[in-house]
């Protein structure tokens, strides 16, 4: 099966994937505050992170291109979003319009739709510092993604089998691109170990990818004879990621939240646990599919509305004040973060007061 073939796989089986009744994010709630003294004018959603202004901290994580005609319309309408409700948009992996320049106007769209936009471009770990530069330069990006996705290569019927190297890899593509570099997963989440190795070679950001979204496992195994169905449930759940990051104090990076974002109480739970930004991509994907553009983009503005709402509620005026408001954290992951010697307390205790 040829690249461009199986990205539109991905779309069809990633569809099918979206419907999620609970949330990894149910175990996180947030102690309710009956004199918040702000009003909804007060809050504001624009956030700087590192040298990334965003009007707003929600984006359209990376997805497709690559595939010819179909995964172009999706790009193109994507941009339009994207430039319409004024949020940052990343693209799926550039290696298919790098090894095959025929596919480069399916990435090419999004920055022709969007002059002015925060683009953010897309590699796999094997890709090279020439590669890279290549990529950020087809869209014009302002910062560069590089993907780590072991466990869908695992299951994926003709995926890597060796992953050697890879942080060196990354070490060298962080030392020669000059947009600010931002290593994902794509729904297993990372360790607390793996975003201290990533801190260690000068990455300006971590987006923990986690488990509780679109799964990959099971979007391969559905391409394979015989599925590995031990990878279907394997994974860091989202909430319990971000938190691992944002407990290693010493270190510089950012934390962006994805996987599994659906809601406006989950995105701003998900700030309030450490991420300074939030990317949705299967459910964006599926709101544009099923229903349209002017569907998304109403969903976007509406999400927004919310977040502000909700904000209010808790007397948060902006996003850094998230950090400081108190919440519970039970269940699962209240057990996981005790197991991995995390304090809970430290999120129970704090105050915005
Ligand atoms: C159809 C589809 C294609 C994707 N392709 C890429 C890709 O090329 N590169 C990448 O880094 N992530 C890719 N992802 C992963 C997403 O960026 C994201 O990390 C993952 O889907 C979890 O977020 P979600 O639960 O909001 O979907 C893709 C996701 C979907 C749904």
């Amino acid at each position: 099966m040829s690249r461009s073939e199986r990205k539109w796989d991905h779309i069809r089986f990633a569809l099918k994937n979206q419907e999620k009744t609970s949330s990894v994010f149910d175990e996180i709630k947030f102690i309710h505050q009956s004199l918040p003294n702000i009003g909804m004018s007060d809050v504001r959603l624009d956030h700087t992170v590192g040298e990334l202004y965003l009007s707003s901290p929600i984006f359209i994580n990376a997805m497709t291109g690559g595939g010819g005609e179909k995964t172009y319309r999706i790009n193109k309408e994507l941009a339009q979003t994207a430039k319409q409700t004024g949020v940052a948009m990343a693209v799926g992996s550039q290696m298919a319009a790098i090894k095959d320049k025929s596919q480069r106007f399916t990435f090419e769209v999004v920055r022709k739709e969007n002059p002015s936009g925060i683009i953010v471009a897309n590699l796999g770990s094997e890709a090279t510092p020439d590669q890279a530069k290549e990529a950020v330069e087809m869209i014009e990006a302002n910062a560069l993604q590089i993907h780590l996705n072991v466990i869908q290569e695992l299951t994926m019927p003709e995926g890597d089998r060796d992953f050697t190297g890879a942080l060196q890899r990354i070490e060298a593509i962080v030392r020669s691109v000059k947009v600010p570099v931002i290593i994902k997963e794509v729904g297993f989440g990372m360790s607390r170990e793996t975003v201290k190795l990533l801190s260690n070679i000068g990455a300006f950001a971590v987006d923990v990818g986690g488990f509780g979204g679109t799964n990959f496992a099971q979007i391969e195994n559905e391409r394979r004879k015989r599925a590995l169905n031990f990878f279907t449930d394997w994974g860091i759940p989202t909430p319990v990621s971000i938190i691992e990051a944002a407990s290693l104090m010493d270190h510089q990076l950012a934390i962006i939240g994805s996987g599994g974002f659906r809601s406006a109480i989950d995105i701003v739970k998900g700030m309030a646990l450490g991420a300074e930004a939030v990317g949705l991509a299967g459910y964006f994907l599926q709101t544009l599919v099923r229903k349209g553009i002017d569907s998304l983009i109403e969903e976007i503005q509406t999400l927004l509305q919310e977040m502000t709402i909700i904000m209010t509620a808790l007397g948060a005026s902006c996003i850094a004040d998230l950090k400081r408001i108190p919440l519970i954290i039970s269940g699962e992951t209240y057990h996981w973060l005790n197991e991995r010697g995390i304090d809970t307390k430290l999120y129970s205790q704090r105050s915005l007061l």
